[in-house]
């Protein structure tokens, strides 16, 4: 049975901003565009870095990390970097070569605003790898 979690409250969440949410077994990014609220996987899923430190420029969200660019509103990759044989690859955060990402969409919440707060439906079946938080991952919690 699916569950409504709170994540924050509405008026920190003004339009144009993110935030992070997450708990032992879900990484969650809701996103202010426009006044509409929407909610997606939290962490990249090329590296696994959180959205929410990202840009939000509209309904984009571009990665801190490598530059991929998803939209908040169906998960969908807009813009990745690809290797090829006619463009560098671009340099990762210790300056050597990415490798080519294997970045798939995000996954996409319900999301509703009630009583003040921010609300997001997470599933009943566990999350697959990639949407478990790092901490967890590792055994630590
Ligand atoms: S970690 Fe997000 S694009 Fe690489």
């Amino acid at each position: 049975m699916s569950r409504w979690v709170e994540v924050c409250p509405e008026e920190t969440l003004t339009p144009g901003r993110m935030h992070h949410w997450e708990d032992n077994y879900w990484v969650v990014m809701v996103a202010n565009v426009d006044g509409q609220f929407f909610a997606v996987q939290g962490n990249c899923t090329h590296a696994n870095v959180p959205l929410a430190q990202g840009v939000l420029e509209g309904h984009t969200v571009m990665c801190c990390q490598h530059r991929t660019k998803f939209d908040v509103t169906t998960g969908e990759i807009l813009e990745h970097h690809v290797r090829s044989d006619t463009a560098p690859a671009l340099p990762d955060c210790a300056g050597k070569p990415m490798v080519e990402p294997k970045s798939r969409p995000l996954w996409v919440y319900p999301v509703k605003v009630e009583d003040g707060s921010v609300w997001v439906e997470m599933p009943d079946a566990l999350p697959p790898v990639g949407i478990i938080p790092e901490r967890r991952r590792r055994g630590r919690r």
